[in-house]
C-alpha cells in the first residue's frame, strides 16, 4: 500500500496506550458527546419551536422556558464531554486532524468565540429570558443558529481529514486558512444526519424529561412527551432520506463495502436501517398511548446511536486506509495513567447518573 506523499509520518512521540484501546475510548467518549450535543441542540431547537406555539397550545411557553433554563448545563456537557474525544482523535490520527485543521484554520479558531457568543445567549435565555419579551425568540433562534455552525466547522474538519487528496489543492488556494470543505458531496448531508438526528435525541430526552415530572406537572409533562416523540418519529423519518443522501455521497469504495463488499459494513447498515424504522414505529405508538412505557423506544434509540456511531467509524477507517501506510506506530504503555482516565470516566458517569436521578425524584 502506498501512503500519500503529503501525508506526515507517524509522530515518533509513542502512543500512551495500545492502539485498540485508545480506539474503543474514542468511539465510548465520542458517543456521549454526542447525546450532550444532541440534548443541547435538540433542546434549543425544541424550545424555539415550542415558543412559536405558545399562543396556539397551552403549556408551550413553560415548557419552552423549563428547556431554555437547562441550555447552560448542556453546553457545559457537550464542551467537556468534546475535550476527551478531541484528544483520543490527536492521540490516533493526528497527523489527518493537524493537517486538516490547519488548512481551515480561520473557520476552525472561530469555533471558540462562536461558541462563547451562544453560551452567553443561552446563559440569557436562561436567567434572563423572561424580561427579554419580544427579543427572546430571536435570540433563542440566533443561539441555535451559532450551534448549527459550531456542528457544520465539526463536520467540515471531521470530512477534510479524511481527504488528504483535496488538502494541496485548498492549502495553495487560499494559504491563510480561510478554507471550508463544502466542495467535499459528503458534508452537507452528514451536516443535515446529524442536525436532524440531535433534534430527534433531544426529543426523546425531553419525553424522559416529562416521565420524570408526571407527579408534579401532569399537564405539562404530558406536552413533554407529545412534542418529544412527535420530534422523535418526524426527525427521524426524516434522517430516513437524508441518510440515503449521505450514503451516496459516500466515496465509491466506501460506498461499495457498505452494499454487500464487507459483511462488516453492509450488517451495521442493515441494523441502522431497521432499528431507525423500529424508532420510527414504536416513538409513534408511544405518542398514541399515554400510559405505553418508554422503554423499548429509549433502548431502540441507544441501538440506533451506537450502530450510526460505528459506521460511522467503519466508514472512517475505511478511507484512510489508503493513506495511513506500512510505517510502524510507537506506543510505550502509561498504565497509571490509563487506569487513573478510567477510574475517573465510571466516577463521572455514575456521579451523573447519580444527579440525573436525584432530579428526576425531585420533580416527581
Ligand atoms: C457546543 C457545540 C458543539 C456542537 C454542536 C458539536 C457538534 C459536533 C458534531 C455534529 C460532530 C460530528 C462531526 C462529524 O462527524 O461529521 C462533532 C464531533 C466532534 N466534536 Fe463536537 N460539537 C460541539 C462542541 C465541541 C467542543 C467544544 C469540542 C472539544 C472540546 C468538541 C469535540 C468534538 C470532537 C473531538 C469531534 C470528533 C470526534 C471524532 O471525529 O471521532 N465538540 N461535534
Amino acid at each position: 500500500m502506498n501512503p500519500t506523499p503529503i501525508v506526515p509520518t507517524p509522530d515518533a512521540l509513542p502512543l500512551p496506550a495500545p492502539a485498540a484501546l485508545l480506539h474503543v475510548l474514542l468511539l465510548l467518549t465520542f458517543t456521549l458527546h454526542l447525546v450532550a450535543m444532541n440534548a443541547l441542540v435538540g433542546g434549543a431547537v425544541l424550545a424555539l419551536w415550542l415558543r412559536g406555539r405558545a399562543g396556539a397550545v397551552r403549556g408551550a411557553a413553560d415548557v419552552a422556558g423549563r428547556i431554555g433554563k437547562a441550555l447552560p448545563v448542556c453546553v457545559a456537557a457537550t464542551v467537556t464531554l468534546g475535550v476527551a474525544p478531541l484528544l483520543f482523535l490527536q492521540a490516533l490520527h493526528g497527523r489527518f486532524f493537524f493537517a486538516a485543521s490547519v488548512i481551515m484554520a480561520w473557520p476552525w479558531f472561530s469555533l471558540i468565540p462562536l461558541l462563547i457568543v451562544a453560551y452567553y445567549g443561552a446563559y440569557l435565555e436562561s436567567f434572563r429570558g423572561a424580561r427579554l419579551a419580544g427579543w427572546r425568540a430571536p435570540l433563542l433562534a440566533a443561539t441555535a443558529a451559532i450551534f448549527a455552525l459550531i456542528a457544520l466547522i465539526q463536520v467540515n474538519n471531521a470530512t477534510l481529514l479524511l481527504r488528504p487528496d483535496r488538502w494541496p489543492t485548498l492549502y495553495f488556494g487560499n494559504p491563510r486558512g480561510a478554507n471550508w470543505n463544502l466542495g467535499d458531496p459528503q458534508v452537507v448531508p452528514r451536516w443535515l444526519h446529524a442536525l436532524s438526528g440531535a433534534v430527534a435525541i433531544g426529543g426523546l430526552l425531553l419525553a424522559l424529561w416529562g416521565k420524570a415530572r408526571r407527579g408534579s406537572d401532569p399537564e405539562g409533562a404530558r406536552l413533554m412527551r407529545r412534542v418529544g416523540l412527535g420530534a422523535l418519529g418526524w426527525l427521524t423519518m426524516a434522517n430516513v432520506a437524508v441518510g440515503l443522501w449521505f450514503l451516496l455521497a459516500l466515496e465509491r469504495d466506501v460506498l461499495r463495502r457498505f452494499m454487500g463488499g464487507s459483511g462488516h459494513a453492509t450488517g451495521l447498515l442493515a441494523l441502522g436501517v431497521v432499528s431507525a424504522l423500529a424508532l420510527i414505529a414504536l416513538a409513534a405508538r408511544a405518542r398514541r398511548r399515554d400510559q405505553a412505557s418508554l422503554t423499548p423506544v429509549t433502548v431502540v434509540a441507544a441501538l440506533t446511536m451506537i450502530v450510526m456511531v460505528l459506521t460511522r467509524d467503519f466508514a472512517r477507517q475505511t478511507q484512510l486506509a489508503e493513506h495511513v501506510g506500512s510505517l510502524p506506530v510507537a506506543v510505550a504503555t502509561q498504565s497509571v495513567n490509563i487506569a487513573l482516565f478510567a477510574l475517573l470516566l465510571v466516577a463521572a458517569i455514575a456521579i451523573v447518573w447519580w444527579m440525573v436521578r436525584r432530579l428526576a425524584r425531585a420533580g416527581r
